[in-house]
Formats: structure tokens, sequence, C-alpha cells
């Protein structure tokens, strides 16, 4: 919570604005995020995460800095192409993209492309071809599986294929004519654990060798991000990554060190971000002294905070009553869907002072919220969000 953010909400609140929940978001910390990481991977290319936040403001503050950029869908790329950046500093970085979607990217001057099998390296080189694009301009790496150990938020086995797989991916895209450029994976996003990258790594560096002996010689590791952001647990230090990933590449690539990338999401606007809400409702389901409360926000999973699915993400969330004691609820939102509900199976420690109307600050949230929020579920507007 920086004092930027404090005198914005407190302006809000003097001119009688403060309804609704809202993320206010402040730009002086993504500019300290992105030159620590600048700081702690020295040698490695930026490419922030744009489905972290899509704000403008973030986009254009990260394009001046010298970002670049991964992103998800034709949208992300017109957004980070219309906040100032050019298109070689852009990387479309799902594995699953519609056919014409790839063919728009190569037309708006796109060149770098992940996949992680044979069939979306097809779409790449048949893309091309339609637009009229030099297949040798066009650099795809390959997605590897990561088994996310250690990760808050896991990204499953949804993307990534198994190394030994990627060699030939890669082989394909070669064979088509495309540049095969290198390898890439995703340690699990809300990583605690600085040397989850060893493993990985290791994996690249024996990727790089076969495709070395089939005459491909690859160039590019991309790290992907996984650096986390602090919710209630502590972290390590993002030179303490930068450290243990410096380690791991001498160890699997020897003096040969390949060309890197990092794709920070949440390291990056996380903390950045705080989202102000109001207590609807504090009530218990029974008369029953030991009952627990149960607190309703005016913003729950389907508000932006749907990173609370299982537990996974637990924010901190400050009130005006922390001095007095706290007691457990359960914390769910306003929605008349029983999904619900942000944390019960581990409960909440809440103030007992608190009331209907009172404010809560949810810190930690400038990552993963705005554009999760529903259109209009239960007729709830999107979460709001000033960048300041
Ligand atoms: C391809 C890719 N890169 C980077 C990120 C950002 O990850 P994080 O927010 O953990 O930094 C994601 C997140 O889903 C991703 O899918």
């Amino acid at each position: 919570m920086t004092e930027r953010i404090r005198e914005f909400l407190r302006n809000r609140r003097r001119e009688g604005l403060s309804d609704g929940p809202c993320l206010v978001l402040d730009t002086e910390v993504v500019r300290e995020n992105y030159q620590k990481f600048a700081r702690a991977l020295p040698n490695t290319r930026v490419f922030y995460a744009v489905k972290a936040n899509p704000a403008p403001e973030v986009l254009s503050l990260l394009a001046k800095l010298g970002s670049c950029f991964d992103t998800a869908s034709v949208v992300e790329i017109q957004l980070v192409l219309a906040a100032g950046a050019t298109a070689d500093r852009i990387s479309f970085g799902n594995t699953i993209k519609k056919e014409r979607d790839i063919a728009r990217a190569l037309e708006l001057g796109v060149r770098l492309f992940a996949v992680d099998c044979e069939a979306e390296v097809e779409k790449i080189a048949r893309a091309a071809e339609a637009t009229g694009v030099d297949k040798a301009e066009v650099k795809v790496f390959c997605r590897i599986l990561c088994d996310c150990v250690g990760a808050e938020w896991p990204l499953s086995r949804k993307f990534g294929c198994a190394p030994e797989m990627a060699i030939e991916v890669l082989e394909h895209a070669h064979r088509l004519g495309l540049e095969a450029y290198g390898v890439s994976f995703h340690v699990g996003s809300q990583q605690r654990n600085t040397e989850a990258w060893d493993a990985a790594l290791g994996s690249a560096a024996a990727i790089f060798r076969e495709c070395g002996l089939r005459g491909i010689q690859l160039s590019m590791v991309n790290l992907g991000g996984g650096f986390p952001t602090k919710y209630l647990k502590d972290i390590p230090a993002v030179e303490a990554y930068g450290e243990s990933i410096f380690r791991a590449l001498s160890k699997h690539f020897g003096n040969r060190l390949p060309e890197t990338i990092i794709e920070p999401g949440r390291g990056m606007v996380g903390n950045a971000g705080v989202i102000e809400a109001e207590v609807v409702l504090v009530s218990k389901k029974s008369k029953d002294e030991n009952e627990v409360r149960w607190v309703y926000l005016d913003i729950g999973k389907f508000g932006g905070l749907a990173e609370t699915m299982d537990e996974s993400i637990r924010y901190p969330i400050r009130t005006e009553h922390d001095e007095d004691r706290l007691a457990p609820c359960v914390l769910a939102g306003p929605t008349c869907d029983s999904a619900d509900v942000l944390y019960e199976k581990e409960p909440y420690w809440l103030p007992i002072s608190l009331e209907i109307g009172d404010k809560v600050l949810i810190e930690g949230t400038g990552a993963y919220t705005t554009t999760y929020a529903s259109v209009a579920f239960n007729g709830f507007p999107p979460l709001k969000s000033y960048v300041i």
C-alpha cells in the first residue's frame, strides 16, 4: 500500500465517489518492479505477461522502460502496439491459437510464436505462406511441461509437451522452413521455490544438445513467469531468483549460455495494486455462539478475485479495526452463486469489530483481477480500475 494509493482513496472518498469496489494501481511500483527484474537478471530480456494486467497505462510505461511483451491473443497484441511498442518486441506466447489469429499477428508484424505440438507448428507455417511472410523470419519456441511443484497457482498439464517430444516439434518447424528458436517453460505461478527453474533448465539443455546433433542450432530459453508477489506468506527477493537461475543456467549450459527471456506477470504488477471493497453483511447461520461468522464483501470470485479458487491465493486484507481482537470468519462475495465464497476451508481471521459498511483494503491485487471480473453477473459491473 503506497502513500499515492492512500491519497487517491482519501480524495475519492472526500468527493463521495467511493461506491463499489475498485482497484487502484500505482505505476511507480510497476516501474520499480521492472527495474528490479532488469537488475536481477541482467542479460535477460523482459517480456511482460500482458494477461496479468493489460491497463494501457501499465503497457505504455513498460514500453517506455524498454520491456517486451508476452501476449495471448490478437487483442493483447493490438493493446501493446497501441501502447507504443513495436511488433519486434511482442511474442505470441499462447500455445493454443486460431490459424487466422496467427495470420493476423503476422500481418501486424509479430514474428515470435510459442508452440507445444506439431499441429500448431503447421498452422504457423500455413499462416506465413498465406500472408506472404518469409518463413525463415518466423521464430518458434516449444514449451515443455513442468511439474509446478512449489507453485501456489500451478499451471497443470494444459500447456507444454514432454521434452523428448519438443525435439520432434522443433525439428518439424525447422523442416517446414521456420526458425526453430528455442525452448520455453513455466514453473507455475506464485512459485516460492527459487530452485524451481533447475530441472526445467536441465531438460532445455538436453533439447539444445539433441537438436544440435540433428543440425539445428537453438538459441533461446524462455524462463517464463512464476516470480511471486507478496500475499500473506513471505516470498524470496527477486535477486534470489536471479542468482538461482544464473547458477542453473551455468550448471546445464556451461559457458555456452543461451539467450534468455523472462515473462513476469504477477511479479510485475501484483504488489502495485490494492482493491478497496466494502462489507455488505456480517451474519451467522444459527444462534449457536460457536457458530462462525460469515462476512460478505461487495467483491468476490466473479468480481475479480477468481484466484481464490481452491483458496489458492490468500490476499492480505486490511481494515480500520486491525488493532482489535481477531476471530475466524468465512469470507464470501455478494453474488447469488454458492461458489462465490473466497475462504471457508481455511477461515480468514478478521477483527471481531468489523461492521456492515466498513471499507476493507485487499492488497496484492494488481495482477489477475480486473480481467477476471465478469461482465455483469447478477448485474454487478466489472471491477473499476484506476491507474495512478
Ligand atoms: C505463457 C505465460 N507466460 C507468463 C505468464 C505469467 O506468469 P506469472 O504471472 O506467474 O509471472 C503466464 C501466466 O499464465 C503464461 O501463461
